[in-house]
């Protein structure tokens, strides 16, 4: 089924009004429920799961400092949307089916209000996970300003929930970036990018069984999930109406699998002022830009002088990334329209800055601890692909323990095929290179030899990130300064087939 492109208009999350706001602190209640809401025009209303009867869910907007406490209520039915994988980790038949946990991605937030997958809870929090400490998270948003995400976290079901909606922005605000005059108000826009199937009723498809099934079981895990269609804040294919003047996008993929390589078929610059954790120190003048899952990019549009030009958002990136078909321009390789129809309703006076905040490197002189860590792909019992990280699954003893405040170099070793888009919990890291390797010699010997010269980030990634893309057959090296919080927290593969397969892992900062 191919729907028609640029039908519907680009839908914009709300702002979410707290329950209380104070000069102390502010407090929020956001329900998950399950509801109908039209995706697309053509398509019958489509059963959803989100945030506050949303999805997207509603925008979360604080400033940098602000300490917001946010009590997370499953109203969710007892019944699962799509097929539940009893084999794979924590989602096991002793458990209910329907189990949520919220984590805000990329926040600085204490282990107990983070998300952690096993801290799970269901309606009513009558049933909760292991690691279930409270009811009402408490953040302190000691991020400078930048664009985060909340989403699911649910061992086990975590693409199952996000796949359903559970996905909502989460923007911190700060002084320091009001006073750059970006464009802002009406004309600074977040961008929810996804890739989704439907089925002919217009629900949403998620596969029972992998390409080649397990016999008698019903095993949903797939070592990915490709859709057919692209959605920009939970419309497909959306238009948006603009006026001929400068905007500000806040792009996050938040798709299960799917990478893009994101250009404007107008050729036109796009403007980069943002990574993960914020401002970069100058604006990059950039033609293409690459997004795996979870990674987000604040970019500037100017349509200045464009008046009466419909441009459109395409994608190249073949997926899975980056051995995969490439997207067909007719259908996926699509993504959205600008239309330059509105009037100029007054002067744009917000800029492009030549300079925006300082960020320092971190020195790799004050590293105390340097970690090699390979990723992997084996197969499990069953024949399927099974992806690991150091060779470890989930249950495997904590090996990762960092000490509060001090700064270490994970080398991330990918012997595997595919570019894997490795997160931290609690910090922002700096990428310091990526260096191609001799896997074969690697997988026998055990010893890195590099077939070629490190290569430094690329300039779209010279910021601070809090997800990196480990690319298949190098090396990739980051470094980080763990804090301000001690305790439990996880890194894991954003492919969200593979972090609810074993690709994830605890780690915990220790005093
Ligand atoms: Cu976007 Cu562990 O999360
Ligand atoms: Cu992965």
């Amino acid at each position: 089924m191919i729907l028609s492109k640029f039908v519907d208009e680009l839908p914009i999350p709300p702002i979410l009004k707290p329950r209380w706001k104070d000069q102390f602190y502010t407090y929020y209640e956001v329900n998950m429920t399950e509801f109908s809401q039209s995706l697309h025009s053509q398509l019958n209303n489509s059963t959803v799961w989100g945030y506050e009867n949303g999805y997207p869910g509603p925008t979360i907007e604080v400033e940098s400092g602000e300490k917001v406490f946010i009590k997370w209520i499953n109203n969710l039915p007892d019944k699962h949307l799509f097929p539940i994988d009893y084999t794979v980790h924590g989602a096991h038949w002793d458990v209910p089916d329907v189990r949520t946990v919220v984590h805000v991605h990329g926040a600085c937030v204490e282990w107990e209000s983070d998300g952690y997958p096993e801290a799970w809870f269901t309606k009513g929090f009558k049933q909760v996970g292991p690691y279930f400490r409270k009811q009402i998270y408490r953040y302190d948003n000691c991020n400078h300003a930048c664009t985060l995400w909340y989403h699911d976290h649910t061992i086990g079901i975590t693409r199952l929930n996000i796949y359903a909606g559970l996905a909502g922005f989460y923007l911190i605000r700060e002084n320091r970036e009001r006073s750059l005059n970006l464009p802002s108000g009406k004309y600074e826009i977040p961008l929810m990018i996804q890739d989704k199937t439907f089925n002919e009723d217009g629900s949403l498809y998620y596969p029972k069984q992998p390409e080649k099934p397990i016999p008698e079981l019903e095993t949903s895990i797939i070592p990915e999930f490709i859709g057919d269609t692209i959605l920009v804040n939970g419309k497909v294919w959306p238009y948006l109406e603009v006026e001929p003047r400068k905007y500000r996008f806040r792009l996050l993929n938040a798709s299960n699998t799917r990478f893009y390589r994101i250009k404007l078929d107008s050729g036109q610059f796009m403007y980069q002022i943002a990574t993960d954790g914020g401002l970069l120190e100058y604006p990059i003048g950039i033609r293409e830009i690459m997004l795996a899952p979870a990674e987000r990019a604040d970019v500037i549009i100017d349509f200045t002088n464009l008046e009466g030009k419909n441009i459109i958002m395409t994608n190249d990136a073949p997926a899975p990334f980056p051995g995969g078909d490439k997207p067909d321009p007719l259908t996926v390789g699509q993504v959205m329209q600008f239309r330059v129809t509105l009037p100029l309703s007054s002067v744009d006076t917000s800029t492009i800055p030549a300079y925006m905040v300082p960020v320092p490197k971190i020195k790799e002189q004050s590293v105390t601890r340097i970690r090699y860590l390979t990723l992997n792909d084996t197969m499990d019992q069953y024949g399927r692909e099974w992806m690991l990280l150091d060779n470890k699954p989930w249950d495997a003893p904590i090996s990762e323990n960092p000490k509060l405040g001090t700064t270490e170099i994970w080398y991330l070793i990918n012997v595997t095929d595919d570019s894997h888009p490795i997160h931290l919990h609690l910090i922002d890291f700096q990428i310091l290179d990526r260096r191609n390797f001799d896997v074969d010699k690697f997988n026998k010997e055990k010893v890195i030899e590099y077939t070629g010269p490190a290569m430094p980030p690329e300039p779209q990634e010279r910021g601070w990130k809090d997800t990196v893309r480990a690319n298949p057959k190098q090396v990739t090296r980051i470094i980080m300064e763990f804090g301000p919080f001690t305790g439990l927290y996880i890194w894991h593969c954003h492919i969200l087939e593979h972090e609810d397969y074993e690709m994830m892992r605890p780690y915990i900062v220790i005093r």
